[in-house]
């Protein structure tokens, strides 16, 4: 134990060096040679020539930005409610955020991903876990909204997601924390050989993209800590990091980091999967929200499941394998041809990384080296490809250019090193600002990455921009990685904590986008495509206004006969059918947000009139000369008052 305090120490006494270090230098490194100023300039009027979808970390969303400008585009909410435009906020996209913990409006999302067909980047949707409460979402990259949750059970901090299988067969979630499964009530120190790590596979429906729990692995009460798929060769395996295989339930600085190595769980999930098909595993009580969003009702459901399918790997002969891996793995990176697997030990001084062929050789031959609850564990020797020789502090991603070449983060030297698969020869290193997290290169986690840009997300801000107080955006670096050398060429503000990112080239998703929903296609139950479907229905103590927005009113826009201790609903739809000409709706008083409501789009607020009087409601978004004319009035009588309900637009 004492060496590992030594070595603690040791470690952040270079941490705190090479912070001071790099805080000197920030002054001169800031300016750039125009040259480069060059590569990230995209002129007004001109696109970028790639989208960047970079995760929001504690804001729950996901954020859209273009390379090489880091212009931000958009923010796409998922796991949170998002003013902006009325997400979690309106009736029909509130179920979204329904789980079995009832209304969760917040979540930590970490790890989007691309789904691929073929192991190359496809561009229909785009991936991300919550990691708080277990969640994966789908997103669609034609409209870029969120069209589906599925909550995960057995599951807690849902960190070793949500990585994608080579044709989009199955996401993987898996749990950093080991639970008890079934939850129940017992001792803390009882965790040892007593909690499970769910692993849990998620099938895609290739067409609609729809999401199911196809089944669970119950691995041994380890941390799960990252993930990514086999590719090429090593397509139907998934590969996780575990830290803490000692099993402490306490005090896991110290307690987590006694063994010298810990593992990376090989999962031959092409085994499992024919194993389940053919009735394997068991089926076991649970509950878990599944939420879809339905494009062409504009509205989401919010469906309760009540079990799913578990796997014991000892049911399993030859489905799990255990490589061991030196000091608490963080990042578990596949290279693109699949052969190799880095293991970014947090604590080692060498970067380990595993050989696919000599895996499937050594499981051949079983050379193993006893057993964790009965899961084979292989011979270090057996599987090493070969290890990067001191190559930085505090190793955590891997990402792969395609050219032969990968770019590892070092959190605690705060740098990017670049070295060569196969010589495991360093080529280059240069110092991100500061503390880097992941990197990311578009496609990156797929068979042909695009290597002409890196970028660090980094996770200490400091001098990088003007200060903003105490709390600053996180800075993100582009490098040029085309040519031997990295060359810093940016750096652009993030918003929440990004933990990863997702890039790809635009022309696979910018024609594909989304301008408009069609009126004529519009099946929302309350809508009003005409001003003749307006009208406003008493329901006992609810009343629904059938509202239609375009420029420059409302219809009706005049509203009598609603009561203190009413519920009103606006089902309001946006008759407009040109691109980017929203209309925004808001109530005063309202106890929840405005509107955003896209061009043929229908959507609902629920505002509660608490006082009588004569209330006005407004459009939030500048849409027209005229913008500041869209407003309305709603007449709110005493709740024994017997003022029949009516509505006007443009009737003196
Ligand atoms: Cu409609 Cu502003």
């Amino acid at each position: 134990m004492k060496n590992i305090f030594k070595l603690s120490i040791g470690f952040l006494m270079a941490a705190v060096a090479f912070t001071s270090c790099n805080d000197q230098k920030s002054g001169q490194s800031g300016a750039l040679r125009s040259s480069n100023a060059e590569k990230v300039y995209v002129a007004p009027g001109e696109h970028d020539s790639h989208y960047a979808f970079i995760s929001g970390g504690y804001s729950g969303n996901l954020t859209v930005y273009g390379l090489p400008s880091g212009r931000m585009f958009k923010e796409i909410p998922v796991f949170s409610q998002f003013p902006t435009n009325g997400y979690g906020y309106s009736e029909e996209t509130k179920p979204m955020l329904e789980t079995s913990y009832g209304f969760i409006p917040w979540d930590d999302s970490h790890h989007p991903d691309i789904s691929q067909t073929n192991g190359k980047l496809d561009g229909r949707w785009i991936f991300i876990n919550g990691n708080n409460t277990p969640r994966i979402a789908r997103i669609s990259l034609t409209s870029f909204e969120t069209e589906e949750i599925i909550e995960v059970p057995n599951s807690a901090g849902n960190h070793s997601s949500s990585f994608i299988t080579e044709n989009t067969e199955y996401v993987v979630a898996g749990t950093r924390f080991s639970v008890p499964i079934p939850q129940r009530d017992m001792a803390i120190k009882e965790y040892k050989g007593n909690f499970k790590g769910a692993l849990s596979f998620i099938s895609v429906d290739p067409e609609h993209g729809h999401m199911d729990i196809k089944f669970q692995v119950l691995m041994p009460g380890f941390n799960y800590d990252l993930s990514h798929p086999g590719r090429g060769k090593s397509h139907g395996w998934f590969f996780f990091t575990t830290y803490n295989t000692e099993e402490a339930n306490t005090l896991l600085e110290v307690n987590a980091s006694q063994n010298d190595k810990d593992f990376i769980a090989a999962i031959n999930w092409k085994k499992i999967e024919e194993y389940v098909n053919n009735g394997g595993g068991t089926m076991m009580p649970a509950n878990y929200a599944h939420n879809v969003y339905d494009e062409a009702t504009h509205n989401a459901t919010s469906t309760m499941k009540k079990e799913v399918r578990v796997v014991n790997p000892a049911e399993v002969p030859g489905a799990v394998y255990l490589l061991p891996t030196p000091k608490s793995p963080h990042g578990c990176d596949v290279d693109p041809t699949g052969e190799y697997i880095v293991g970014n030990g947090k604590l080692s001084a060498n970067l380990t990384v595993h050989s696919f062929t000599k895996m499937l050789d050594a499981i051949e031959n079983k050379k193993f080296d006893g057993d964790a609850y009965g899961i084979p564990i292989l011979k270090f020797e057996d599987v090493l490809a070969g290890s990067v020789e001191q190559p930085g502090l505090g190793p955590l991603h891997t990402e792969f250019d395609g050219k032969g070449n990968a770019y590892t983060t070092f959190f605690i030297s705060s740098e990017v090193v670049k070295w060569k698969l196969g010589t495991w020869e360093v080529i280059d290193r240069k110092p991100t600002y500061y503390s880097v997290g992941h990197l990311t290169i578009p496609g990156g986690n797929s068979r042909e990455p695009f290597g002409k840009y890196m970028f660090a997300m980094n996770k200490i801000t400091k001098d990088r921009y003007l200060p903003t107080g105490p709390e600053m955006e996180h800075s993100a670096q582009l490098y040029d990685i085309s040519g031997d050398k990295m060359e810093l060429i940016l750096d652009f503000p993030t918003h929440g904590e990004p933990h990863y990112a997702a890039a790809i080239p635009a022309e696979i998703i910018k024609n594909n986008s989304r301008k408009i929903y069609r009126l004529a296609e519009n099946q929302h139950a309350k809508k009003a495509t005409s001003d003749a479907d307006t009208k406003v229905v008493r329901d006992g103590k609810n009343v629904h206004v059938y509202m239609t927005m375009i420029r420059s009113h409302f219809s009706p826009d005049n509203i009598e006969g609603v009561k203190v201790g009413d519920k009103v609903f606006f089902h309001i739809t946006n008759l407009e059918q040109d691109f980017d000409v929203p209309h925004g709706f808001a109530m005063i008083g309202a106890n929840n947000a405005e509107l955003l409501v896209t061009p043929g789009q229908t959507r609902t607020l629920t505002w509660e009139p608490k006082q009588v009087g004569v209330w006005p409601f407004y459009c939030t978004d500048f849409c027209s000369a005229l913008h500041q004319e869209m407003q309305g009035y709603v007449r709110v009588s005493p709740a024994n008052s017997n003022i029949e309900l009516s509505w006007g637009l443009g009737e003196e």
